[in-house]
């Protein structure tokens, strides 16, 4: 899990190009669920910083983790004014800080559970703000889904990441609001959806599948293939779904 963990970096620069950036409506949701002034905030797994031009553009000052050298390269390439960064795993964070709110974008399962929320209670001022948010990118066709998951299906099965708590899907409350709900340290959890359909080529659906941890921890050659396949059942252009689950909890 921890090689799959740190396999984002030979992808950095396909990452930055192929992967959808996060809309405004997510800094507004973050900033109306605050319900006070946001100056400081604490970047969990930042990767190339997409959230990270999100957070610092509502002009927080953001210090922005990471622990892989080539994603946070990517990362230093792109950077505002009001953004520190450094290079280190959640788990290897000081904790002799605390920020009005700490956030992680599509990265917080990648993180040890073991200790997980004592170490983020830490890393959030009282009364601040802690928030995670992930985007499963989806071909908004039912059965151009089915299509390309027969593709692929000699050389890879499930390509996503299951819930990291093992909650159904079909459960209102996904992770991590249910692990924020039963902490002792976080009230007031709440989980949004921002609904978001994006329309991309082929090509570039390709590009982003190229930067998602179950094809690139294949074998070169089968990752090929699998492009390869996918590629021929597509349509030049595709429907997808990128909408957007959030989850927010307030720290007591
Ligand atoms: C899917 S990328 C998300 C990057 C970025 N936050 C975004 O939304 O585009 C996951 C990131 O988590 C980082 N990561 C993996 N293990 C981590 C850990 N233990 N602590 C912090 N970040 C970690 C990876 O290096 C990678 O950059």
């Amino acid at each position: 899990m921890v090689e799959r963990a740190l396999s984002f970096g030979s992808v950095a620069e396909a990452y930055e190009r192929f992967r959808p950036g996060y809309p405004v409506e997510l800094l507004e949701l973050v900033t109306a669920y605050a319900g006070g002034p946001i100056r400081t905030a604490l970047e969990i797994g930042a990767g190339t910083g997409k959230a990270t031009r999100l957070f610092a553009q509502g002009g927080i000052a953001v210090t922005a983790t990471e622990p892989d050298a080539a994603m946070l390269a990517e990362l230093r390439k792109h950077l505002p004014a009001n953004v520190t960064t450094v290079q280190a795993a959640f788990e290897d964070l000081p904790l002799d800080s605390s920020y009005d709110l700490v956030y992680s974008a599509a990265a917080l399962h990648w993180t040890n559970p073991e200790g997980r929320w004592a170490r983020m209670a830490a890393l959030v001022r009282p009364g601040g703000v802690f928030t995670s948010f992930g985007v499963p990118i989806q071909l908004s066709d039912p059965a151009l889904k089915e299509a390309v998951r027969a593709a692929r299906a000699p050389y890879l099965g499930y390509d996503g990441v299951p819930s990291p708590d093992g909650t159904p899907e079909d459960r209102p409350m996904q992770w991590p609001g249910t692990e924020l709900e039963q902490s002792e340290w976080f009230t007031d959890v709440r989980q949004a959806v921002i609904e978001r359909r994006l329309t991309m080529s082929a090509d570039d659906y390709i590009g982003q599948l190229s930067t998602v941890s179950a094809y690139v921890m294949l074998p070169p050659a089968d990752r090929d293939e699998v492009f390869r396949r996918t590629l021929e059942v597509l349509p030049e252009t595709v429907e997808i779904d990128a909408q957007i689950t959030a989850h927010l909890a307030r720290r007591h």
